[in-house]
């Protein structure tokens, strides 16, 4: 049987992954798996149906009940939620917080986990999220641990809103940054950690092509290693 290969890239909200991850993806012509959509398409689910985050027995059969796919168009991933593509609907605020804070129930974890572990059995990925070398993929060929100081996490986020034209104040991106963080980072189940075999790449000083070449570099290692 031919070998996949899978690469994982975890890391704090706005630290890049995304955008890495992509870059990555097209050189090596690997697919892109971006997990943190698939909890944000779950996260409007509760979100139109009124379900209260706090409420871990509403929230966990609704999860059970609701449909979260991907698809790709032009090489870019779709989420599909009950049918519906919801790619353009899930980077707001209000669905940052909701995944967030849903994340921490295993009913929701158990499902999408289960979803990705099958996407990379069959191809070769590069998957990004929160628990994906811990969790999700413990057996990856690499394993990338990306983060950046908040202060400059907050810094791009801001960047990029002024450059929608959208009015915003980098205290205020910086403190729910911090949240966010936090929340991820001390949940019971699945929180964010450098898992022990990942490399640790801080990005605060470092270009998008710097980062992109670095995880190249590495990877090509491993390969020649294996
Ligand atoms: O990467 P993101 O900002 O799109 O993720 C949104 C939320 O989803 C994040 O705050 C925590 C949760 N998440 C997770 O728990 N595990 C993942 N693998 C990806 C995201």
């Amino acid at each position: 049987m031919k070998k996949v290969y899978n690469i994982a890239i975890d890391g704090p909200a706005g630290a890049g992954k995304s955008t890495i991850a992509r870059s990555v993806a097209e050189k090596l012509n690997f697919v892109y798996v971006d997990t943190g959509a698939m909890y944000r398409a779950m996260a409007l689910h509760f979100l139109r149906n009124g379900i209260p985050a706090d409420d871990e027995v509403a929230i966990s059969k609704s999860a059970g009940e609701v449909n979260v796919t991907i698809t790709y168009e032009n090489g870019m991933q779709q989420v599909i939620l009950n049918g519906e593509n919801v790619s353009g609907l899930i980077r707001t605020g209000e669905v940052s917080a909701m995944a967030s804070a849903a994340s921490v129930y295993m009913s929701v974890r158990n499902k999408l986990v289960e979803l990705q572990k099958n996407l990379a059995l069959k191809e070769n990925v590069i998957m990004d999220g929160r628990d994906i070398g811990t969790c999700v993929l413990p057996e990856a060929d690499l394993k990338i641990y990306l983060t950046a100081s908040s202060l400059v996490r907050a810094k791009r986020r801001y960047e990029e809103l002024r450059a929608k034209g959208e009015e915003c104040s980098l205290n205020d991106i910086e403190k729910d940054i911090i949240e966010r963080d936090y929340r991820d980072m001390n949940r019971e189940n699945s929180p964010l950690k450098q898992a022990e075999d990942a490399v640790l790449v801080d990005s605060s000083s470092m270009t998008v092509p710097q980062v992109v070449d670095r995880i190249l570099a590495l990877f090509q290692e491993r390969k020649t290693e294996g």
